[in-house]
């Protein structure tokens, strides 16, 4: 149903391995968030195939368009804008959506909005819908910590589309670090959150594991990591089921260590009291969990973008 004067407008997410429109109102209200995953066609790479990539989001482009807006209502002549990820990404992923919404824009004459993949993951907190999101949007100013498959950002959002980044991954994003150190442990892609399901049984100090940089400014290295990992992963060979479980609890522990401790001495640098936790690796359950618990130590006010607005999604774009 038309609300008011609120516009309507089609949003398109292509970057990597899903392919997702959304059709979401200028007033944030998520009215679709459709995605087709391709896990299945990586899955048996260990990781995802950028050409392989490219020809599913082809056939999947116009599916899940069609699906935006049947599951919204909405036809194609309601929509007042196009907004599209141009990046960063994998390069001929991305062209698929932007031709997408390039075409759709010229045909129907609306604007057409390109969006900045990363900026999309530390707006999402803003997204409203009726199964709950929404109302826990920071006022004003608020550092966020974007942790995905691809970045580790921390960046302050002074407004829409006005991020300053202060932090990053020299190396791994944090989602890689967890992704690989899966796949060392035999465990499926993505692994996080394999990795995530395992620890809840696990014991957190079964295993000594570094925290990379932990006390050196805002940047991350996790590469460190991931070798500290192999090399006790060859020593131990063969894992019982405890032991997996042991493994998995204490990489987590130092990937979420270093994350919070990192986005909390920013907030201090920085004199903020608004935190948002946004990004696939945001689903991360021991990283929601100790990431408030810390905040509310310190004094900062955690905002966690609810999961389905963290792995890669449409309404986020839009
Ligand atoms: O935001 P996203 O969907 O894609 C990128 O922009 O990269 O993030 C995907 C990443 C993957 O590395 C995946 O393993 C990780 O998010 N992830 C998790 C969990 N759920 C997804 N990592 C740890 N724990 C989770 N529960
Ligand atoms: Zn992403």
């Amino acid at each position: 149903q038309r609300r008011g004067c609120v516009g309507r407008l089609l949003a398109i997410e292509s970057s990597c391995d899903e392919t997702a429109a959304a059709v979401v109102t200028t007033d944030s209200v998520v009215l679709s968030n459709a995605i087709h995953s391709q896990v299945p066609i990586h899955a048996q790479y260990g990781g995802v195939v950028p050409e392989l990539a490219s020809r599913s989001h082809l056939t999947a482009i116009r599916p899940i368009i069609e699906q935006a807006l049947a599951d919204s209502n909405t036809a194609l002549s309601e929509l007042e804008a196009i907004a599209v990820t141009t990046g960063p990404g994998l390069s001929g992923c991305l062209l698929v959506g932007l031709q997408a919404a390039k075409g759709l824009a010229w045909s129907l004459g609306v604007p057409l909005v390109p969006v900045d993949h990363i900026q999309a993951h530390v707006h999402a907190i803003h997204l409203r819908d009726d199964r709950g999101a929404g109302g826990d949007a920071p006022p004003g100013v608020y550092l966020a910590l974007a942790v995905s498959g691809g970045h580790t950002s921390l960046c302050v959002v002074e407004g829409p589309g006005e991020t300053r980044t202060i932090g990053q991954t020299i190396d791994d994003a944090a989602g890689e670090a967890f992704d690989k150190v899966a796949k060392m442990m035999g465990l499926p892609y993505p692994g996080g959150v394999h990795i995530d399901r395992l620890a809840k049984e696990g014991r957190r100090d079964a295993f000594t594991l570094p925290r990379p940089m932990i006390r050196r400014g805002l940047d991350f290295s996790f590469s460190g990591l991931k070798t500290a990992a192999r090399n006790q992963l060859e020593a131990i060979g063969e894992m019982g089921e405890q032991q997996t479980a042991d493994f998995a609890a204490s990489v987590q522990e130092a990937i979420v260590d270093v994350l919070v401790h990192k986005a909390l001495e920013a907030c201090r640098v920085e004199g903020q009291r608004e935190l948002v936790v946004a990004g696939g690796v945001a689903c991360n359950s021991r990283l929601r969990a100790v990431i408030s618990e810390r905040g509310a130590k310190a004094g900062v006010r955690v905002h966690l973008t609810p999961a389905r607005y963290c792995t890669d999604n449409a309404a986020m774009i839009g």
